[in-house]
């Protein structure tokens, strides 16, 4: 069961080509992105509705894409406009179009009702696309629910055994007590460390001689979005000076696949004024390190949960933020669901 009303990102900008089509899952839905030639991204069902052959393996013709089986040609609506030996089209030859946004740099499409759209509930990851802040994008694939990647990013606690040689550095942000706060389709995280030694993370971007303060404050939305800004700064320090702080924002988004596995499109950006271009690359290979000791951590954990047994999980305070966002997504889902059966059954939704 995956909440349907909510944009979840596809791709990244630049993965849509001008020429060409992207093939990618979202939701248990196989989808087949191109542009126009206005550059526009259509997303359309990868089925054909005529022998139901995958469309991605057909080819792209300039604001349409043809079918690499018979030839049939669907425009971005998905509705057929030639088949070839015909001299007209039937209507109802059509495949299920999506609607797509492109905001700043990530490519979302909407796999609920097409009608209930709403470009109000795009999340602001203003740092994808700002004259001020740079970063590399990323992308990991999981082989996990994204329940569990949800879960991680929910409790910073495993900063400090996770990323002991990354992210972490220290054993006091497992310790301290983060500020949980309900908002709008979502929560705000607000964690603070004092006087910590700088993590082995930071040293693509400054030298600390001695101990800093550290804060992470967030917001992860609905569907699954992160929405971060992070930084340490040297001890009495004034806010704001660039020669004792670090600062970064980050926006990260979770789109389920399948059942069981994730696309997790990442990026980590730091203002302009933090560094150059090697202090960017630095920044993204020590993330992506970081990022992959989550991975190994999580598919060992879906992997012991797959052996099966005692399936019991214990909850402690820890737990709290993850635990709020489950339920949330729980009501969510409970009221797509009594929509549906209200409503969209009857015009054929699901
Ligand atoms: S399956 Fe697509 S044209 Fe026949
Ligand atoms: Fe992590």
């Amino acid at each position: 069961m995956f909440l349907r009303d909510c944009w979840y990102v596809v791709a990244w900008s630049h993965e849509v080509p001008s020429q060409g089509l992207l093939a990618r899952t979202v939701v248990g839905d196989a989808l087949v992105l191109f542009r126009t030639q206005d550059g526009i991204v259509a997303a359309l069902a990868d089925r054909c509705c005529h022998r139901l052959a995958p469309l991605s393996r057909g080819r792209h013709e300039g604001d349409c894409l043809r079918c690499g089986y018979h030839g049939l040609l669907f425009d971005a609506r998905g509705q057929c406009v030639e088949v070839p030996g015909m001299e007209t089209v039937p209507p109802r030859l059509a495949v299920r179009s999506y609607p797509v946004v492109e905001h700043n740099r990530w490519v979302f499409v909407w796999m609920g009702d097409p009608a209930r759209a709403d470009r109000s509930l795009l999340p602001d990851n203003f740092s994808c696309d700002h004259p001020d802040w740079v970063y590399r994008p990323g992308y990991l694939h999981y082989e996990v629910p994204w329940q569990l990647i949800a879960d991680n990013l929910l409790d910073f606690s495993h900063l400090s055994y996770v990323h002991e040689a990354t992210l972490g550095g220290s054993r006091a942000i497992a310790q301290a007590r983060p500020r949980i706060e309900p908002i709008e389709r979502g929560l705000r995280i607000e964690r603070a460390v004092h006087s910590v030694p700088a993590p082995p993370y930071y040293a693509a971007l400054r030298t600390f001689d001695g101990a800093i303060d550290r804060w992470f404050n967030y917001d992860f939305l609905l569907p699954a979005t992160l929405l971060m800004d992070s930084g340490g700064r040297v001890q009495g320090a004034a806010a704001g000076d660039p020669n004792h702080e670090v600062r970064l924002h980050s926006c990260q988004t979770l789109t389920p696949e399948t059942e069981s596995s994730t696309h997790y499109f990442f990026q980590q950006a730091h203002p302009r004024w933090l560094g150059n271009e090697k202090t960017t690359e630095g920044l993204y290979q020590g993330l992506v390190r970081a990022f992959e000791e989550d991975r190994a951590m999580i598919g060992a954990q879906y992997a012991a949960i797959g052996r099966g047994g005692d399936l019991s999980m214990m909850s402690l305070p820890m737990d709290a933020a993850l635990l709020q966002f489950r339920r949330l997504v729980e009501r969510e889902l409970a009221r797509e669901a009594a929509w549906l059966s209200g409503n969209g059954a009857s015009a054929g939704l699901g």
